[in-house]
């Protein structure tokens, strides 16, 4: 091979690799371009705000917010709300409201419904909660082609607590606090009715246990549940502590003093006094003889 034939290898070599960059990097651009803009041309997306469940006060109102989102080719031409019940063999969907067309004029099926429709947000509210609107909510959005695009969020009504109980792990020397019924309960535990400390025991992060450190338990120990509605409690109650019977040992004692000490006192008193009495009597006759 001669010298210029080399060369041009080399220069053709390097031309390929030139083109292979150029794809690569046409490549690169449209994986970008792709990555930004992950729905592409047809996206319609649906999801509702609340955090879930969502737990309603009875008598309060139930406010549920959906977002819409959809890409740039993409109309809403229908929101809908429905209601199901969340258990039960054959649940039966009710629709509680619709907004259809492009002004989005809403009708509630209900007096107590009431929906709002806004570029990019739909918001239900039902006033006067009670227990029959508990369920799953369902939002639908129809896009111009008749797709439609359903979230769903579950409704349930906020509960207090009640049937708080406290029972003993004698094996792990823990207290556990279990509630039956009740809404976001906050845990909190008393020993003879002050907050606890170090040297009585440690409570679990989430509240429900009392890992005593305190040898041997003793007193009262008194688990409280609370939440928005209110509070109830339980207690477990072990042996007496040591320290209350000293108390009381030590009260005994000193009332028994006090008891002596005044009895002494007394008859002090009362021996002087006739001590008195009899130099009193000695002493007269010779009174009456001068
Ligand atoms: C006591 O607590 C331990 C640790 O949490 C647990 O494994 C055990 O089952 C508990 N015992 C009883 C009787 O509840």
């Amino acid at each position: 091979m001669t010298g210029p034939d080399k060369q041009r290898r080399k220069v053709q070599r390097g031309e390929e690799a030139g083109v292979m960059d150029r794809q690569n990097f046409l490549c690169w651009r449209v994986a970008l371009l792709l990555l930004l803009m992950p729905c592409g041309l047809q996206c319609m997306s649906v999801h509702i705000l609340n955090e879930q469940p969502v737990h309603v006060i009875p008598g309060s109102s139930l406010v549920l917010k959906a977002r819409i989102e959809h890409g740039p080719l993409e109309e809403v031409s229908m929101v809908t709300w429905e209601r199901e019940p969340e258990t039960g063999l054959a649940p039966t969907r009710v629709t509680l409201a619709s907004c259809p067309g492009k002004g989005f004029k809403c009708a509630g099926t209900r007096p107590n419904v009431h929906v709002n429709m806004q570029q990019q947000e739909t918001t239900l509210e039902i006033n006067g909660y009670s227990r029959a609107d508990g369920g799953v909510y369902t939002v639908t959005v129809t896009d111009h082609k008749g797709a439609k695009t359903p979230a769903q969020c579950i409704v349930r009504e906020y509960e207090e607590v009640h049937h708080v109980s406290v029972s003993i792990n004698v094996s792990h020397s823990s207290l556990v606090c279990g509630e039956a019924w009740g809404t976001d309960p906050r845990f909190s535990w008393l020993h003879e009715r002050v907050a606890i400390t170090k040297t009585i025991g440690t409570i679990s992060k989430d509240g429900t246990t009392l890992f005593v450190t305190m040898t041997p338990i003793c007193g009262h120990f008194t688990c409280m549940v609370s939440n928005k509605l209110g509070h109830s409690s339980a207690t477990y109650t072990a042996a007496p502590c040591e320290t209350e019977g000293r108390g009381t040992t030590a009260a005994v004692a000193c009332f028994i003093l006090l008891l002596l000490f005044g009895g002494m006192l007394a008859f002090l008193l009362w021996w002087k006094r006739r001590h008195n009495y009899r130099r009193e009597r000695l002493h007269e006759p010779l009174d009456a003889s001068i």
